[in-house]
């Protein structure tokens, strides 16, 4: 092993600090215990081995339940080449495990965008048979720079809202060379991760970065999708008012209905205590509301990318800026007020805290394992589009899910079946 540039790099690894691995592993020991779904496949699938033959590049969050989606596709017999999938979410102590137990990967926490797309690069020269994204970056990256290796790829999948966002637009344009499945729209992942997995995770992230009280204040989240309902939730619970900013008319109304106060950026800029972007748009924040703001205005996104808080224009209306605690800058001014800034805009919930509780990622990544195994199976019998998860599947994982915590389902019985179909019936 060689030291380069202060990095550990290997034979098939570059990451911060291998020495950290010991940490890391007791991080992923933790998080295999509360991934119960997850692990059951693991133990189903190891000595078979399925996916022998397998080699899945992947670029998503290294947390440390990746890891133990990843030690899963292993175990089933696939090999691996990881990357992360943003510059600020890698956790060094886990990539460090992952590398010292013979994973291929490529990631450290803080890298720049060169070194991004460097990481992104190595796991495509392992020439992937699948792919698995989260924003679409490495299929992207395939697409444009690489695509004569789309012909020895069956499929790929993808995680989260925006990526799948991308990928339904390159479909549609008939760019896609493959088949993909969005591993985001099914219900065990985006009603339960983007949800409760943001919603908790998100507020999280904004007390490691600021340590505030949020009882009393005014809180504002941009969009009430998937993630920005569940932020809300978890910020009302903790006793803030929350105001909710939006596009979209049915989602505006169900934010109103559900008790929280909507109105435009425009009016909540200038009321706001805490600012959190949820949209997967850019620029939902720009200069007009930042002169708006109120001083000591704390402003954080946890959507895929950091476009939503324009930080261009908080740059040009800065006259000082420090790093006042970790993931939190200080913006001064030129009229002497003060916005904080938390994770330079970038995933507040990955870059400030740890991501989503484990528990939660135990569905979306079982529905990750699963899609992976249907794609070496069928893949190459799909034309290159973006398809749903099955609904069996969605079952199959909620059911395990419940009977992991110990609770029972009803079965509706025969006359209940016939009933469901029998139009006929009335009052
Ligand atoms: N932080 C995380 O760990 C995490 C987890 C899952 C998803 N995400 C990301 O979060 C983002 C949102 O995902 P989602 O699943 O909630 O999507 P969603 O489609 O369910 O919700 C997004 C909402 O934002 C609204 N919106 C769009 N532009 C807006 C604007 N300018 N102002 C106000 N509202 C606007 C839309 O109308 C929609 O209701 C995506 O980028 C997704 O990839 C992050």
């Amino acid at each position: 092993m060689a030291k380069k540039n202060g990095f550990d790099v290997g034979k098939d690894y570059k990451v911060r600090d291998i020495e950290l691995a010991p940490a890391g592993r007791k991080r992923i020991d933790w998080a295999e215990s509360r991934m119960p779904v997850l692990m059951s496949l693991r133990e189903k699938y190891k000595k078979t081995k399925p996916m022998r033959g397998m080699r899945v590049s992947g670029c998503i969050h290294v947390t440390k339940e990746t890891a133990v989606l990843v030690e899963t596709l292993r175990a089933a017999g696939a090999q691996v080449s990881w990357s992360g999938c943003n510059p600020l979410s890698t956790q060094d102590d886990v990539a460090a495990a992952l590398a010292a137990t013979g994973t291929s990967i490529y990631t450290w926490h803080g890298m720049d965008t060169r070194e991004f797309y460097w990481c992104i690069e190595q796991t495509l020269a392992f020439r992937p048979s699948l792919t698995l994204d989260d924003g679409a970056d490495l299929i992207m990256t395939l697409h444009t720079k690489h695509p004569q290796l789309a012909k020895g790829v069956i499929g790929g999948t993808e995680e989260t809202t925006t990526g799948v966002h991308r990928l339904r637009a390159m479909a549609g344009d008939g760019k896609l060379l493959y088949a993909i499945i969005a591993v985001n729209d099914a219900e065990t992942k985006w009603d339960f991760d983007n949800v409760y997995g943001t919603g908790q995770s998100s507020l999280d992230g904004i007390l490691r970065a600021s340590s505030v009280l949020v009882a009393g204040k005014i809180f504002v989240v941009a969009g009430y999708g998937h993630c920005g309902r569940g932020v809300a939730m978890r910020a009302k619970g903790m006793g803030a008012n929350v105001v909710v900013t939006e596009v979209k008319a049915t989602a505006a109304l169900k934010a109103t209905l559900e008790g929280f106060q909507v109105m435009k950026m425009d009016q909540a800029a200038r009321v706001g205590d805490i600012f959190i972007t949820a949209t997967g748009m850019k620029d939902v924040i720009v200069k007009r509301h930042f002169e708006r703001m109120k001083d000591g205005a704390l402003v954080c996104n946890t959507g895929h990318y950091d476009c939503e808080i324009n930080l261009e224009d908080l740059e040009k209306l800065k006259k000082g800026k420090r790093t006042i605690r970790s993931n939190n800058e200080e913006y001064t001014l030129k009229d002497g007020r003060r916005v904080y800034i938390l994770a330079q805009g970038r995933l507040v919930n990955l870059a400030a805290a740890e991501g989503h509780p484990s528990e939660v990622m135990d569905m979306s990544f079982a529905n990750q394992f699963l899609s992976l195994l249907r794609l070496s199976k069928e893949g190459k019998k799909l034309d290159p589009r973006v398809y749903d998860i099955p609904e069996k599947q969605d079952q199959a994982i909620a059911k395990l899910k419940l009977s992991t915590m110990g609770l029972g389902l009803d079965k509706l019985t025969k006359e209940q079946v016939a009933y469901e179909t029998d139009y006929l019936a009335g009052t």
